[in-house]
């Protein structure tokens, strides 16, 4: 059953501004809307202007500039996509996930086995981190379709090294937004919510793991996973969880969406492999979007072509039995 309470991350005006001068400015507020005749809500939505923003214009890491590979249009990254909280129709995240859902002002939450944990709002966040970089990574959806995305943000690592694990810490969690009043999809038991999803410490430390808050130079779009959003080029999309807004860091390994969902279908590691095919489909080839109907299929590259980076993490490890 999905019950829906006040979740830490709906941070009221109150939260940011002396509880004697919100009241009063709310209250005011209200009789002047009331005599509008204007909603509350609709009335109180802040601008998006400040967390999606900061840190743009992002500068380009000269490591993945994206040479060699022909960027998917902004026009299809933004339009086919996977947000089961939104519906399971590729079309229906865009459609509805700009109906009121709101993404700003945001909250992330850093708990469990680190230093330093408490609760940061976006926008600081990315000031901590130094800033924004863009990447242009290939995306590979398990669903044997890919694109190549030149994604805004900030390496993991450096959200590691803010948030300062203990020595017990061994895996990162991260869980997605639970709100079905907004969500459609979250009202459905599509899959258990909110959506988790898990990396070991190692691979989260990784140089390529990296924190989107942007797309093409431009906010995230809230279809996207805004406003921040896990992207991990060596795997599968359904580990690069949207809409953030716990990360936490654990002894053992945690449970994740998909695997739950589908054990034998979708592992933990989830890492691009040509060879190990999935259950129902063959990961040997991918559907490049964009390419047209009748364009030919690409071979799948072992580690979505990031074996350089990453091969070493998975040394002694059976990859077709821990998949
Ligand atoms: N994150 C959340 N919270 N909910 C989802 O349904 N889908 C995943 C992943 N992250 C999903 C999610 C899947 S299956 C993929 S392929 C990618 O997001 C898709 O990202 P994109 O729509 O930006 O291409």
């Amino acid at each position: 059953m999905h019950v829906h309470r006040r979740h830490e991350w709906e941070l009221p005006e109150s939260a940011v501004t002396p509880e004697s001068v919100y009241q009063t400015r709310a209250a005011g507020r209200r009789r002047f809307l009331a005599a509008l005749g204007i909603g509350v809500a609709a009335a109180l939505r802040p601008a998006r202007t400040l967390a999606a923003t900061v840190g743009f214009p992002s500068s380009p890491n000269p490591d993945y500039d994206g040479r060699g590979l022909e960027k998917t249009p902004w026009e299809l990254v933004t339009s086919y996509n996977n947000f089961y909280e939104f519906g399971t129709d590729k079309r229906d995240p865009k459609r509805y996930a700009n109906r009121g859902w709101q993404t700003e002002p945001w909250t992330v939450e850093i708990a469990g086995l680190v230093r330093n944990p408490g609760r940061i709002d976006v926008g600081e966040l990315v000031r901590r981190m130094g800033g924004i970089e863009q990447r242009v990574y290939r995306h590979r959806c398990v669903e044997a379709w890919s694109m190549v995305v030149p994604w805004d943000g900030f390496a993991l690592k450096r959200l590691i090294e803010f948030a300062d694990p203990t020595e017990e810490a061994r895996f990162v969690r991260f869980v997605s937004f639970f709100d079905p009043d907004a969500a459609p999809g979250q009202r459905r038991a599509i899959l258990e919510w909110p959506y988790v999803e898990g990396l070991r410490l190692d691979e989260a430390t990784n140089e390529l793991a990296f924190i989107a808050t942007g797309i093409y130079g431009k906010p995230i779009p809230n279809q996207n996973g805004a406003p921040l959003r896990l992207v991990v080029p060596w795997k599968y999309g359904f580990k690069g969880i949207k809409s953030i807004v716990r990360i936490e860091f654990t002894r053992e390994q945690p449970a994740t969406s998909w695997n739950r969902m589908a054990p034998h279908e979708y592992g933990f590691l989830a890492n691009v492999n040509p060879q190990v095919d999935h259950p129902r489909w063959s990961q040997a080839t991918e559907r490049i979007i964009g390419a047209g109907l009748f364009a030919e299929r690409r071979p799948t590259l072992m580690f979505n072509g990031y074996a350089r980076q990453v091969a070493h993490l998975y040394e002694g490890i059976d990859l077709r039995r821990h998949y």
